[in-house]
């Protein structure tokens, strides 16, 4: 049965790489080193080093489980991703590059379910719940957030890349249509995308403390729209997935400009 997730973006990336967010463009030019570099810069806001054991939610292709263990060391990570493809292509990936099952135990599953935490984790708890640029896409992510708080050992670390309301934005304005249309087309649930403050308060609610959001969406939005504008091996993309990208990079850009969305860097700790 043909998935939302697939493999689809493999065609935007260099040889060997797979990742399928929306990057960070600061530095980076080229589509796989702008994914890496939006990595790269959750594991440094959640503080990654080597005692830590991270559970990541919705981790794509893979490409982002050997980041935390070869960047970061980290002693071990786990991970439960919706995508049956790309579930199988991150444990060809991780064999290939030499990492036992022990070292990154992950599984096929919808992150809303709790079987699929004790799928992986057993009764263990990881120091770290990551989830890069796919929380958005849960079923919801209040109830993700519960789960990282129930699963997470005592002071552990909860950091998400993902999308919220701008603080301008209204909710029963023209522009509110234009989102719910484009959020339904893009299966996110209206629900997950809040306002900033509201998105702190559930984290509160949840029992976190020390939450901090940092606004990247000028490195991120942009960046992506001009991104799918100008990249030239289209042709290796079907044009299912040509029409999604062209599709996302307008909106994201009309989302930027005229203040709908923000892209943001969110992390937070569990209160003892
Ligand atoms: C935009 S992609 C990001 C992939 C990856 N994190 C990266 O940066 O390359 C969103 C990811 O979230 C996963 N996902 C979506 N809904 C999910 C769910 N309910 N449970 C687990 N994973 C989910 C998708 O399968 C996909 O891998």
């Amino acid at each position: 049965m043909a998935e939302f997730h697939d493999l689809a973006e493999l065609a935007l990336n260099r040889d060997n790489q797979s990742w399928g967010n929306l990057g960070y463009w600061k530095k980076d030019t080229e589509y796989s080193g702008a994914c890496r570099a939006l990595a790269l810069l959750l594991g440094e806001d959640a503080r990654l080093d080597e005692q830590s054991v991270v559970f990541d939610a919705g981790f794509g292709c893979g490409d982002q489980l050997s980041l935390w263990l070869t960047h970061f060391r980290v002693v071990q990570v786990r991970g439960v991703n919706l995508s049956r493809s790309q579930t199988a292509h991150a444990r060809d990936r991780l064999a290939e590059a030499g990492f036992p099952a022990a070292a990154a135990a992950i599984v096929q599953g919808d992150i809303n379910d709790g079987q699929a935490w004790h799928a992986t984790l057993g009764t263990d708890r990881p120091s770290h719940v990551l989830a890069l640029d796919c929380a958005y896409h849960f079923p919801s992510r209040l109830e993700f957030i519960a789960l990282s708080h129930q699963h997470l050992a005592p002071a552990g670390r909860i950091a998400l890349t993902d999308f919220m309301l701008a603080d301008q934005h209204r909710t029963g304005s023209i522009t509110h249509q234009l989102l719910r249309w484009m959020l339904r087309r893009s299966h996110i649930a209206e629900a997950n995308i809040v306002h900033r403050t509201r998105y702190l308060n559930q984290l509160r609610a949840a029992g976190f403390e020390e939450a901090r959001i940092i606004d990247i969406s000028q490195h991120v939005m942009p960046g992506f729209a001009h991104f799918v504008r100008t990249f030239q091996g289209k042709a290796r993309a079907g044009w299912k997935a040509r029409l999604k990208y062209a599709v996302t990079g307008r909106f994201l850009q009309c989302a930027y400009r005229r203040s709908i969305l923000r892209y943001c860097l969110i992390s937070a700790t569990k209160k003892d």
